[in-house]
């Protein structure tokens, strides 16, 4: 069943130079998780984020870390990423050979498992997997660097997989990342998202909250009355 709707600030398009400053503003503007997006400048062409950088954020929210691991392989990382103080580690289908065993690992680590898919790989690559996984999570954009278009294409995917986990009968977020401004916020939920990961529509001008507040569909001022 489709959950209520949670807004993901991508910190990716934060001040890295106030990386703190800027999950704390984030959380008090109403997100509800904090998106970090891990690269490795060989499973996507960037490089980002590392688990000392994950660990130094730990402090200034208590929100849900929501660790999109593009990274491959990914399993010798998952232990320092879990100790550093994530509580969802999402790695993507196309980086190693034994998936399976990453959401294992995830799982013994006692975090949170995701799975990604990339726009040219089907829902079904993640069928096998839906007894386990907590998250899936739809790139509408290739990985590898915020503020891209989002992907209409993937629309279809997202009803998709909505399906395909209402009949696991289990509770799993279908979380839907890439290019997501209000209007493509707005039909990712019609399409069964239930989690908007948003960078540039969060941290690209005005008001963190009044974006946050945009990007559900239910304006902050009116939601308030004033
Ligand atoms: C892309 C990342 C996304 C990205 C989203 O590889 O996984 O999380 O930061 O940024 P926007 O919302 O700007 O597309
Ligand atoms: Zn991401």
């Amino acid at each position: 069943m489709q959950q209520a709707v949670r807004i993901a600030p991508s910190i990716l398009s934060a001040d890295f130079a106030r990386l703190g400053e800027e999950v704390r503003a984030v959380d008090e503007a109403g997100a509800d998780w904090i998106h970090i997006d891990v690269m490795d400048g060989h499973f996507v062409p960037n490089i980002t984020i590392g688990p000392d950088i994950v660990r130094a954020l730990r402090p200034h929210s208590d929100l849900p870390f929501d660790v999109h691991l593009m990274i491959s392989p990914a399993d010798a990382y998952l232990a320092a990423f879990a100790e550093a103080g994530s509580d969802i580690l999402t790695v993507h289908a196309e980086a190693g050979a034994h998936l399976h065993r990453t959401v294992q690992h995830i799982k013994a680590l006692g975090k949170k498992a995701g799975v990604a898919l990339n726009p040219g790989t089907p829902a079904q690559a993640v069928q096998p997997l839906l007894g386990e996984l907590d998250l899936v999570l739809v790139m509408t954009v290739n990985p590898g660097f915020g503020g891209q278009s989002f992907i209409a294409g993937q629309i279809d995917k997202i009803k998709e997989l909505r399906a395909r986990i209402d009949a696991s009968g289990r509770a799993i977020d279908l979380e839907v990342d890439g290019g997501i401004n209000n209007r493509h916020a707005a039909q990712a939920i019609a399409a069964g998202a239930d989690v908007l990961v948003a960078g540039s529509a969060t941290f690209s001008g005005g008001d963190y909250g009044d974006n946050i507040a945009a990007l559900r569909g239910a304006p902050r001022a009116a939601a308030s009355g004033g």
